[in-house]
């Protein structure tokens, strides 16, 4: 189904338009459109597509001040990690955001976009398919994006989804500051293979 078809798409598109970067706001139309090319295939709906798609970096253009402030206002948990690097909460940020301002319930849907960027055990569907199209969405430049995609249409969405992983582990562990969701989604991705 094309993207604008889907109910709400354009009101979300306005939104990310009017708070993103022009170039924040179309990596999030890519990540919307290649998750709409997998939809059927791994069994969620459009409209998950496009919620998750499109709002996953609503905050992504908060300051890290911002970030902090809107965490503690609605009682999300602050990690040692979160407090050393605040960017780490523009998903948890994000999906608060969805809920109490847009109206969104769908708890696969805000559970996608609050962990899209280190990835979690237990994710929903709907959450690991904005996870692989995060990473992997063609506005992405590093050769991963496109290997990555690939892997999806040569072996399939669990090889994919535990490439895009890997490489993400891998990248993460060359940081000084380490999520240690990172890790567990990881572990718990090759458990569920
Ligand atoms: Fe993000
Ligand atoms: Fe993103």
């Amino acid at each position: 189904m094309p993207l604008l078809d889907v109910p709400r798409a354009e009101e979300y598109v306005s939104l990310i338009r009017a708070r993103l970067s022009e170039k924040t706001a179309n990596h999030c139309i890519s990540a919307t459109e290649l998750m709409l090319t997998i939809a059927d295939r791994v069994g969620i709906a459009a409209a998950q597509c496009v919620q998750a798609g499109l709002l996953h970096d609503l905050c992504k253009g908060m300051s890290d001040e911002d970030l902090l402030a809107a965490a503690r206002r609605c009682d999300i948990p602050v990690s040692d990690v979160s407090l050393r690097k605040p960017k780490l909460l523009h998903g948890p940020v994000s999906a608060e955001e969805c809920r109490r301002v847009l109206g969104i319930d769908d708890e696969d849907v805000l559970d996608a976009i609050r962990w899209h960027t280190t990835g979690h055990p237990e994710m929903s569907t709907t959450g690991l398919a904005l996870y692989f199209a995060d990473f992997s969405e063609p506005l992405r430049t590093h050769p991963e994006a496109a290997e990555a995609r690939a892997i999806l249409t040569n072996e399939g969405f669990m090889p994919a989804l535990i490439y895009v992983s890997g490489k993400k582990l891998h990248h993460v562990l060359t940081k000084t500051v380490v999520d240690p969701n990172t890790l567990a989604f990881h572990n718990w991705l090759q458990r569920k293979r």
